[in-house]
Protein backbone atom coordinates (compact mmCIF):
# COMPACT_ATOMS: atom_id res chain seq x y z
CA UNK A 1 0.00 0.00 0.00
CA UNK A 2 1.08 3.72 -0.75
CA UNK A 3 0.10 6.86 0.00
CA UNK A 4 -1.93 9.25 -2.20
CA UNK A 5 0.32 12.58 -2.66
CA UNK A 6 -0.55 15.49 -0.37
CA UNK A 7 -0.13 19.07 -0.85
CA UNK A 8 1.23 21.47 1.35
CA UNK A 9 1.52 25.27 -0.23
CA UNK A 10 4.07 28.06 1.50
CA UNK A 11 4.34 31.60 0.51
CA UNK A 12 8.04 31.14 -0.61
CA UNK A 13 11.36 28.98 -0.69
CA UNK A 14 12.38 30.19 2.27
CA UNK A 15 9.38 29.24 4.28
CA UNK A 16 9.32 25.95 2.32
CA UNK A 17 12.55 24.96 3.56
CA UNK A 18 12.16 26.20 7.26
CA UNK A 19 9.06 24.55 7.10
CA UNK A 20 10.33 21.39 5.61
CA UNK A 21 13.38 21.29 8.16
CA UNK A 22 11.01 21.32 11.43
CA UNK A 23 9.11 18.87 9.91
CA UNK A 24 12.25 16.59 8.84
CA UNK A 25 14.11 17.14 12.83
CA UNK A 26 10.61 15.82 13.69
CA UNK A 27 9.83 12.93 11.87
CA UNK A 28 13.54 11.91 12.70
CA UNK A 29 12.62 12.21 16.19
CA UNK A 30 9.95 9.93 15.76
CA UNK A 31 11.72 7.34 14.24
CA UNK A 32 14.22 7.19 16.50
CA UNK A 33 11.69 6.69 19.35
CA UNK A 34 10.71 3.80 17.46
CA UNK A 35 13.82 2.29 16.23
CA UNK A 36 17.93 2.98 17.00
CA UNK A 37 18.59 4.66 13.92
CA UNK A 38 16.75 6.97 11.78
CA UNK A 39 17.51 6.60 7.58
CA UNK A 40 17.14 9.48 5.44
CA UNK A 41 17.84 10.14 1.54
CA UNK A 42 19.02 13.68 0.86
CA UNK A 43 18.63 15.33 -2.41
CA UNK A 44 20.85 17.36 -4.51
CA UNK A 45 19.96 20.68 -6.35
CA UNK A 46 19.07 23.73 -4.78
CA UNK A 47 16.09 22.36 -2.35
CA UNK A 48 18.52 19.90 -0.97
CA UNK A 49 20.80 22.45 0.13
CA UNK A 50 17.76 25.04 1.54
CA UNK A 51 16.54 22.29 3.98
CA UNK A 52 20.16 21.21 5.24
CA UNK A 53 21.05 24.58 5.50
CA UNK A 54 17.25 25.22 7.53
CA UNK A 55 17.83 22.50 9.76
CA UNK A 56 21.06 23.70 10.93
CA UNK A 57 18.73 26.94 12.32
CA UNK A 58 15.90 24.80 13.41
CA UNK A 59 15.50 25.14 16.87
CA UNK A 60 13.67 21.50 17.32
CA UNK A 61 17.47 20.17 15.91
CA UNK A 62 19.08 20.07 18.92
CA UNK A 63 16.32 16.97 20.41
CA UNK A 64 18.00 14.71 17.22
CA UNK A 65 20.79 12.32 18.30
CA UNK A 66 22.48 13.09 14.98
CA UNK A 67 24.80 10.16 15.51
CA UNK A 68 21.79 7.95 15.37
CA UNK A 69 20.87 9.13 11.77
CA UNK A 70 21.99 7.28 8.93
CA UNK A 71 22.18 9.37 5.61
CA UNK A 72 21.99 8.26 2.24
CA UNK A 73 21.54 10.40 -1.13
CA UNK A 74 19.01 9.33 -3.64
CA UNK A 75 21.35 10.28 -6.30
CA UNK A 76 24.89 11.27 -7.40
CA UNK A 77 27.28 12.82 -9.67
CA UNK A 78 29.66 11.11 -10.70
CA UNK A 79 32.74 13.36 -9.47
CA UNK A 80 35.72 13.27 -7.44
CA UNK A 81 34.88 13.64 -3.56
CA UNK A 82 34.64 16.93 -2.65
CA UNK A 83 33.89 17.97 -6.18
CA UNK A 84 32.04 21.17 -5.46
CA UNK A 85 29.23 19.93 -8.21
CA UNK A 86 28.40 16.70 -5.91
CA UNK A 87 25.39 16.26 -4.11
CA UNK A 88 27.15 15.63 -1.15
CA UNK A 89 29.42 18.65 -1.25
CA UNK A 90 26.84 20.43 -1.70
CA UNK A 91 24.49 19.08 1.74
CA UNK A 92 27.65 19.77 3.47
CA UNK A 93 28.23 23.06 2.57
CA UNK A 94 25.24 23.97 3.47
CA UNK A 95 25.75 22.58 7.45
CA UNK A 96 25.68 18.65 6.63
CA UNK A 97 28.89 17.98 7.93
CA UNK A 98 28.26 20.60 11.01
CA UNK A 99 25.03 18.42 12.33
CA UNK A 100 27.26 15.83 14.25
CA UNK A 101 26.67 12.85 12.21
CA UNK A 102 28.76 9.60 12.50
CA UNK A 103 30.92 9.26 9.40
CA UNK A 104 30.19 6.05 9.16
CA UNK A 105 26.74 6.03 8.73
CA UNK A 106 26.92 9.07 5.99
CA UNK A 107 26.56 6.62 3.02
CA UNK A 108 28.41 8.84 -0.11
CA UNK A 109 28.21 7.55 -3.63
CA UNK A 110 32.01 6.51 -4.84
CA UNK A 111 32.91 8.89 -7.70
CA UNK A 112 35.88 8.06 -10.28
CA UNK A 113 38.66 8.90 -8.03
CA UNK A 114 38.02 5.63 -6.11
CA UNK A 115 35.30 3.51 -8.51
CA UNK A 116 36.24 2.21 -11.89
CA UNK A 117 32.89 3.02 -13.95
CA UNK A 118 29.84 4.54 -12.50
CA UNK A 119 28.46 1.06 -12.74
CA UNK A 120 30.80 0.18 -9.82
CA UNK A 121 30.05 2.75 -8.17
CA UNK A 122 26.10 1.64 -8.20
CA UNK A 123 26.95 -1.85 -7.25
CA UNK A 124 29.14 -0.86 -4.18
CA UNK A 125 26.10 1.68 -2.85
CA UNK A 126 23.63 -0.92 -3.73
CA UNK A 127 25.85 -3.27 -1.24
CA UNK A 128 26.02 -0.84 1.35
CA UNK A 129 22.17 -0.39 1.08
CA UNK A 130 21.67 -4.00 1.43
CA UNK A 131 24.06 -4.34 4.65
CA UNK A 132 22.86 -1.21 6.31
CA UNK A 133 19.38 0.08 5.55
CA UNK A 134 16.54 -1.26 6.67
CA UNK A 135 13.46 -2.69 4.87
CA UNK A 136 12.01 0.72 5.05
CA UNK A 137 12.94 4.34 5.15
CA UNK A 138 12.03 6.90 7.61
CA UNK A 139 12.02 9.74 5.10
CA UNK A 140 13.28 10.30 1.20
CA UNK A 141 13.78 13.78 -0.14
CA UNK A 142 13.21 14.73 -3.78
CA UNK A 143 13.61 17.77 -5.60
CA UNK A 144 12.25 17.93 -8.70
CA UNK A 145 13.48 19.31 -11.98
CA UNK A 146 11.58 21.38 -14.57
CA UNK A 147 11.57 17.98 -16.99
CA UNK A 148 9.74 16.43 -14.14
CA UNK A 149 13.09 14.41 -13.16
CA UNK A 150 13.77 12.75 -9.64
CA UNK A 151 16.78 11.96 -8.48
CA UNK A 152 18.83 10.92 -11.41
CA UNK A 153 15.78 9.54 -13.23
CA UNK A 154 14.80 11.57 -16.47
CA UNK A 155 11.89 11.83 -18.56
CA UNK A 156 12.30 8.80 -21.34
CA UNK A 157 15.81 7.70 -19.91
CA UNK A 158 16.47 4.18 -19.83
CA UNK A 159 17.95 3.63 -16.52
CA UNK A 160 14.05 4.62 -14.86
CA UNK A 161 13.57 1.12 -16.62
CA UNK A 162 16.37 -0.98 -14.45
CA UNK A 163 13.72 -2.14 -11.77
CA UNK A 164 16.17 -5.16 -10.84
CA UNK A 165 18.48 -2.94 -9.10
CA UNK A 166 18.31 -0.47 -6.32
CA UNK A 167 21.04 1.53 -7.48
CA UNK A 168 21.95 2.33 -11.81
CA UNK A 169 24.90 4.38 -13.20
CA UNK A 170 22.89 7.17 -15.48
CA UNK A 171 24.85 8.13 -18.35
CA UNK A 172 24.05 10.81 -21.07
CA UNK A 173 22.13 12.64 -18.42
CA UNK A 174 20.17 15.34 -19.77
CA UNK A 175 21.17 17.72 -16.95
CA UNK A 176 25.03 18.14 -16.19
CA UNK A 177 27.03 16.12 -15.54
CA UNK A 178 26.34 13.34 -17.67
CA UNK A 179 27.44 10.75 -15.33
CA UNK A 180 25.53 9.95 -12.47
CA UNK A 181 24.46 7.03 -10.21
CA UNK A 182 20.72 6.99 -8.81
CA UNK A 183 18.52 5.09 -6.77
CA UNK A 184 15.90 3.13 -8.94
CA UNK A 185 11.94 3.27 -8.22
CA UNK A 186 11.89 0.04 -6.62
CA UNK A 187 14.57 1.09 -3.93
CA UNK A 188 12.41 4.74 -3.35
CA UNK A 189 9.37 1.31 -2.74
CA UNK A 190 11.04 0.46 0.38
CA UNK A 191 10.29 4.62 2.52
CA UNK A 192 7.59 5.32 5.04
CA UNK A 193 8.05 8.71 3.84
CA UNK A 194 8.38 10.26 0.54
CA UNK A 195 8.93 14.10 0.62
CA UNK A 196 8.99 16.65 -3.02
CA UNK A 197 10.24 19.78 -2.15
CA UNK A 198 9.68 21.96 -5.11
CA UNK A 199 10.00 26.25 -5.52
CA UNK A 200 9.70 28.07 -8.89
CA UNK A 201 7.15 28.81 -11.17
CA UNK A 202 9.67 26.97 -14.08
CA UNK A 203 8.74 23.76 -12.22
CA UNK A 204 4.81 24.37 -11.98
CA UNK A 205 4.14 22.27 -15.00
CA UNK A 206 5.72 19.43 -13.99
CA UNK A 207 4.34 20.27 -10.28
CA UNK A 208 0.68 19.64 -12.31
CA UNK A 209 1.65 16.81 -14.63
CA UNK A 210 2.94 14.70 -11.80
CA UNK A 211 0.18 15.21 -9.32
CA UNK A 212 -2.38 14.35 -12.53
CA UNK A 213 -4.19 11.08 -11.66
CA UNK A 214 -3.63 10.08 -15.06
CA UNK A 215 0.86 10.88 -14.58
CA UNK A 216 2.92 8.23 -16.24
CA UNK A 217 6.52 7.96 -14.34
CA UNK A 218 8.18 7.30 -17.84
CA UNK A 219 7.00 10.83 -18.87
CA UNK A 220 7.13 12.63 -15.84
CA UNK A 221 9.04 10.07 -13.01
CA UNK A 222 8.44 12.03 -9.77
CA UNK A 223 4.76 10.92 -10.47
CA UNK A 224 6.67 7.67 -9.55
CA UNK A 225 7.89 7.45 -5.75
CA UNK A 226 5.20 7.03 -3.52
CA UNK A 227 5.70 6.50 0.29
CA UNK A 228 3.98 3.60 2.72
CA UNK A 229 2.96 6.50 5.13
CA UNK A 230 2.68 9.75 3.73
CA UNK A 231 3.82 11.21 -0.37
CA UNK A 232 4.03 14.96 0.49
CA UNK A 233 4.25 17.61 -1.67
CA UNK A 234 5.94 20.45 0.07
CA UNK A 235 5.78 23.70 -2.61
CA UNK A 236 6.08 27.19 -2.44
CA UNK A 237 3.35 29.20 -3.94
CA UNK A 238 5.13 29.59 -7.68
CA UNK A 239 5.66 25.92 -8.01
CA UNK A 240 1.87 25.30 -7.10
CA UNK A 241 0.34 27.79 -9.27
CA UNK A 242 -0.94 25.34 -11.98
CA UNK A 243 -2.56 22.91 -9.98
CA UNK A 244 -5.95 22.42 -11.16
C1 LIG B 1 20.78 16.50 -9.14
C2 LIG B 1 19.63 16.66 -8.19
C3 LIG B 1 18.33 16.92 -8.94
C4 LIG B 1 17.63 18.07 -8.27
C5 LIG B 1 16.50 18.64 -9.13
C6 LIG B 1 15.86 19.85 -8.51
O1 LIG B 1 21.56 15.61 -8.93
O2 LIG B 1 20.89 17.28 -10.08
O3 LIG B 1 19.51 15.58 -7.33
O4 LIG B 1 17.51 15.81 -9.05
O5 LIG B 1 17.13 17.69 -7.03
O6 LIG B 1 17.02 18.96 -10.38
O7 LIG B 1 16.83 20.86 -8.32
P1 LIG B 1 16.46 22.24 -7.63
O8 LIG B 1 16.05 21.98 -6.23
O9 LIG B 1 17.73 23.03 -7.74
O10 LIG B 1 15.37 22.84 -8.43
Amino acid sequence: MTADPRVVIHPDKQALADAAAARFVTAIIDAQSRHPEAQVALTGGSMGSAIIASVVRTPGGSAVDWSRVRVWWGDERYLPAGDPERNDTQNDEAGLSALGLDPDKVHRVAGPDTSESAEASAQAYEATIRQHGQKVWDVVLFGVGPDGHVASLFPHHPAQRQNDAIAVAVHDSPKPPPDRVSLTFECFERSHEVWFLVAGRDKAASVAAALSPRADRWDVPAAGPRGSEATLWLLDADAASAIG
